[in-house]
Parts: structure tokens; sequence; C-alpha cells
């Protein structure tokens, strides 16, 4: 499995504050069937990382990880904040995109209004990025206009879905929108969106079964995150029965496997 959002590395965003933090993250990502972990740190106005430092930190962890026999590879990525996008070097920005590849993680800002997102994005793509964009579930914005998500998408943006919005880990609203979007075709990747190994753990396997997903993860977490971070073309989603995947009624937290 191929986890395309994480905050692993020690120190520079909200993730672990020290490596001990990181090696736990990594371990507990392993044990859950992860292979390749991109470090996607925050890269925003509270968060100004840039390429250099999280090369330096993701060469690093490798090595720790290699030392502790750890059976996890770290890429380099970040999760870059829309409303910080235009203040990046172009240079700089390309050097941010996910594992080397052309995707550029982008997070969209939390709030209901959102003045240009669209032409922004476009925009980038007319640059010659790739757009995947971070958890729109989460995304007040989408929720007051869907229409906005699918034309994006019919643009060639592609949307990585956080695993815990599958699960209700973000409330109910999150889960039921994240799980129209998987119904109308809108989600092209899940992602763990890891802090830590405990609150917010890696690993996607076990929501997507709970959020009766199943079907899609070899797509969602193999098949199109390696065509990501290779620059090569997205395979078509498989054809499963959608009208099959319903919302969870059960809380994830009451659901035993
Ligand atoms: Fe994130």
């Amino acid at each position: 499995m191929i986890d395309l959002h994480s905050h692993v590395l020690a120190g520079i965003d909200d993730g672990p504050e020290a490596i001990e933090g990181s090696l736990a993250l990594a371990r507990a990502a392993a044990d859950a069937g992860t292979r390749v972990l991109v470090a996607t740190p925050h890269v925003s106005w509270n968060y100004p990382n840039d390429a250099d430092t999280i090369a330096a930190l993701v060469e690093d962890l490798n090595a720790r990880l290699a030392a502790e026999a750890v059976a996890l590879e770290i890429r380099a990525g970040a999760e870059i904040a829309m409303t910080r996008l235009i203040d990046i070097a172009p240079a700089e920005l390309a050097r941010l995109r996910l594992g080397g590849g052309p995707w550029l993680l982008v997070e969209p800002p939390f709030a209901p209004m959102v003045t240009g997102l669209d032409s922004i994005l476009l925009d980038l793509q007319r640059q010659g990025h790739r757009i995947l964009l971070a958890h729109p579930e989460r995304c007040q914005a989408f929720h007051r206009d869907p229409q906005m998500l699918s034309s994006l998408v019919r643009a060639g943006v592609l949307t990585s879905v956080t695993a815990g919005s599958l699960v209700g880990r973000f409330g109910g609203e999150v889960r039921r929108f994240a799980l129209s979007l998987a119904r109308e075709d809108l989600i092209h990747n899940v992602a763990s969106d890891a802090h830590d190994n405990v609150r917010r753990p890696p690993g996607t396997a076990a929501e997507l079964r709970q959020a009766g997903l199943e079907p899609l993860a070899d797509w969602l977490t193999e098949q199109v995150p390696a065509a990501i971070l290779g620059g090569g073309e997205i395979p078509p989603r498989p054809e499963v029965e959608l009208s099959s995947i319903e919302p969870v009624r059960q809380p994830w937290w009451r659901r035993h496997h």
C-alpha cells in the first residue's frame, strides 16, 4: 500500500515533535500494510517549510528506518496550502511535488466561502503541474458547491480523501459527503493524513473495509498512487457495483471484524 499523505517528519509541522514519534508512526504504518509513505509536511503560512528541509529529514528518517529494520520507504512531498501557493517560486514549487513526480498535493482552505479556488487550481495545471486535492470532503466550500468539485475533476484534478473521514472521525457530515463522493466517482485516492501513531494513525485498509470501499482498495491505495508517484497514466477505476456502497449505519468505533 502506498500512502500519499502523512505528517511523519519530526519538528516541522503538527506531526511528531521528535524522531521517536516519527519512528512510532512509521512502525504503525508498516504494521498497517503500508510499504511507501509519502512525507507531506504542511507548507503554509504557519509552517513555511521548504524542499531542502524536507529532503534532509526524509533522508535522515529513511536511514533510521533501515538501521532499525522497519520495512517502510519514506518519499518526499508536501501538503501545500492553497493560500500559500502564489507565494512559492516556480522552481521551489516543482521540488515540492509528490515523490518527484508531476503531482502537487494541495490543501484547500476549510472555510465555507473561498474566492477563486477553482481558478487558482486550473492556473497551476496550465503551468504544468498536476493537482491532487487533499481531503476535499473536509472543505466546507465543496459541501456548499459540490459542482465546483466535479468540474475540477472533469478538468483533470484528482482527489485524495482522508481514510478517517470515511468512518466518521471528522463527524457525520464529512463522512456522508465523503461516501457520496465515492458513489459519484469523485474519489481517486484514500490516504491516512497520519499525524501520530494513536490519535491520527496511519493505515487505510480498515477504514476502506468499514466504509464498504474494499472493492476499490487496490485501485485507491496502490494503482493510482503508484501512477501519481511515477508520473504514469492514471489507470481507469475498476467496474464495481457502487450502489452497494452505502453510508455505514453503525458508528465505526462499535464495528468489529
Ligand atoms: Fe495533512
